[in-house]
């Protein structure tokens, strides 16, 4: 059975846009969790345009009622927060100012020494590790010289094909090519950037995918069908 890590941040956007508490990302955290999801995944930006830390602190402290994903940069200051919450899970990603969500993978060639450093520090805490990568054979090795957990493979520029009708099928076997060779060294592969129901049902073909972590449709769907609706639809595709 795949899982289903819903990521929650624009809920915080849409609360931060009036500047007041509602609506309130812990409530759909637990709200999440009780129509099916299996894991919270939240982001917190260096510039906090969502997720702020009172978020992280309040959602990691349900952490043993449903596992909590948080995303993070190399920043050293967001990962010392992100150790002192102890979140179940981290997943690594890149972080640029000007962008308006994650535009790609790590440059783990340029990072590999600084990632390697915080990895272990989460490790020594018995934090499930992953690293937001491009599908690239290259990075699937680096990441496995890194002995990290997990990795999530930006599925980005496949969402993007498939939403303007385009030929997707040169990067859905790249995906798969990096499923299949990070599965062989031991490492969970994870999806996520860009899914709705359509792409998620496509890359739900490739069984090594063990986990999806799915935001933005999520949210956005919602407003017309409820959470409820939109995270069983996402279970029974992923289901198959
Ligand atoms: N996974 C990672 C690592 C992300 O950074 C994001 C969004 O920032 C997502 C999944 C979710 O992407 P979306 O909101 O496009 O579903």
């Amino acid at each position: 059975m795949k899982h289903l890590g819903v990521n929650i941040d624009h809920i915080a956007t849409l609360r931060n846009a009036r500047g007041e508490l509602h609506p309130d990302p812990v409530n759909a955290a637990k709200f999440v969790k009780k129509v099916g999801a299996d894991s919270i995944t939240i982001h917190l930006r260096e510039d906090r345009r969502h997720i702020k830390d009172i978020d992280v602190k309040k959602i990691c402290s349900f952490r043993r009622k449903l596992p909590v994903n948080l995303e993070i940069s190399t920043n050293q200051k967001i990962v010392d927060i992100a150790l002192k919450y102890k979140p179940n899970y981290i997943c690594i990603v890149p972080e640029n100012r000007k962008e308006v969500t994650t535009e790609g993978g790590l440059n783990l060639k340029k990072n590999k020494k600084k990632i390697k450093k915080i990895l272990s520090r989460f490790k020594k805490k018995n934090i499930r590790t992953s690293l937001f990568i491009n599908p690239s054979i290259d990075d699937i090795k680096i990441s496995n010289e890194l002995d990290v957990d997990c990795v999530e493979i930006h599925t980005g520029k496949l969402a993007n094909l498939v939403k303007s009708k385009k030929n997707f099928s040169k990067e859905l076997t790249r995906i798969k090519k990096c499923s299949v060779e990070a599965h062989k060294l031991a490492i969970e592969v994870h999806a996520g950037h860009g899914l709705d129901y359509k792409t998620t049902k496509i890359l739900s073909r490739i069984k090594l995918i063990k986990e999806f972590n799915i935001g933005h449709f999520v949210i956005g769907e919602s407003i017309f069908d409820g959470f409820n609706k939109v995270i069983k639809n996402f279970k029974h595709i992923l289901k198959k």
